[in-house]
C-alpha cells in the first residue's frame, strides 16, 4: 500500500503536467491565429502560400516598378515568399523581412536560402508598433495581409510613414472590409480614418475583379 502513494504521485503530476502542457499549447494557438490567422507559421505557410504565388508576383512587380535598387521593407512578411520574390526580382534592391513572430521569420530565413536569395534578404524581428528602423531609412515599405492583425492599425502606420523618406511609398494589400467583418478585432479600413494621418496622397483600389483584397497606396 506504502508503495503506492509514490506511483500516484507521479501519475498525478504527469497528468497536470500535461494539462498544463495542452493548455500552453492551446494558449499559443490561439494567440497565433491572432497574429496570423493559423494555430501554426507551418500551417499557415502551407496553406496559404501556394495560393498566395501569382498574387506576390504582382506585389513585388508593383513594388519594384521604378525602384529596381531602391531599400524596401516588408511588415509582416510571415513565409517570406513576398520579400524573397523582390530580391529574385530586383537584383539590385535591398530587401529587408520583419514580423513580430521568430517562427514566421524562421521560415522565411529558410525559404530565401532555398530560392538562393537568403544572403541578400536581411530578417528582422519586429512588432510594426515599434519599428526598430532609423527615421526615413527605407524607399518603399510594403505589407500583405498583415495590417487587420496589428494590434494598433495607427500606431503601426504611423512607424511605417516614420521609417520611410519624404517621396517614398507604402504600399498596403489587405484583405476586403466585408471579410474582415467576420473576424473578431480585425482592422477595418473602410468608413475609417487609418490612412489620413500625416499622409500626402492617398489611393485605393481593388486588386483582381474578386474585392477580396484592397490595395492603398500612401506616400509621404
Ligand atoms: C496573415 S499573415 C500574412 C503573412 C504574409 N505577409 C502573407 O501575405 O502571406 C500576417 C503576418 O503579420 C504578422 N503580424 C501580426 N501582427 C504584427 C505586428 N504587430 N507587427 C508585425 N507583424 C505582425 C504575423 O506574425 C504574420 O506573419
Amino acid at each position: 500500500m506504502k508503495r503506492r502513494w509514490p506511483v500516484a504521485a507521479v501519475a498525478v503530476a504527469a497528468s497536470a503536467a500535461a494539462v498544463a502542457l495542452s493548455r500552453d499549447r492551446l494558449a499559443r494557438a490561439i494567440a497565433n491565429v491572432r497574429a496570423f490567422s493559423a494555430p501554426t507559421a507551418g500551417l499557415y505557410d502551407a496553406l496559404a502560400s501556394p495560393v498566395l504565388d501569382g498574387f506576390f508576383t504582382r506585389v513585388a512587380d508593383d513594388v519594384l516598378a521604378g525602384r529596381e535598387s531602391a531599400r524596401i521593407v516588408e511588415i509582416g512578411a510571415g513565409p517570406g515568399r513576398l520579400a524573397s520574390r523582390v530580391a529574385e526580382l530586383g537584383r539590385g534592391a535591398s530587401v529587408v523581412a520583419s514580423d513580430v513572430a521568430p517562427a514566421m521569420l524562421a521560415r522565411a530565413a529558410s525559404w530565401a536560402d532555398r530560392s538562393g536569395v537568403g544572403e541578400r534578404v536581411r530578417f528582422v524581428l519586429a512588432d510594426v508598433t515599434a519599428l526598430p528602423f532609423a527615421d526615413a531609412s527605407f524607399d518603399a515599405v510594403v505589407t500583405t495581409l498583415s495590417l487587420h492583425h496589428w494590434p494598433d492599425a495607427r500606431v503601426g502606420l504611423a512607424e511605417v510613414r516614420r521609417v520611410l523618406r519624404p517621396g517614398g511609398i507604402a504600399r498596403v494589400y489587405d484583405i476586403a472590409d466585408w471579410v474582415t467583418r467576420f473576424e473578431p478585432g480585425g482592422n477595418r479600413i473602410r468608413g475609417e480614418t487609418l490612412f489620413t494621418d500625416g499622409w500626402t496622397k492617398r489611393t485605393e483600389a481593388h486588386v483582381g475583379p474578386v474585392p477580396l483584397l484592397y490595395r492603398a497606396d500612401l506616400s509621404v
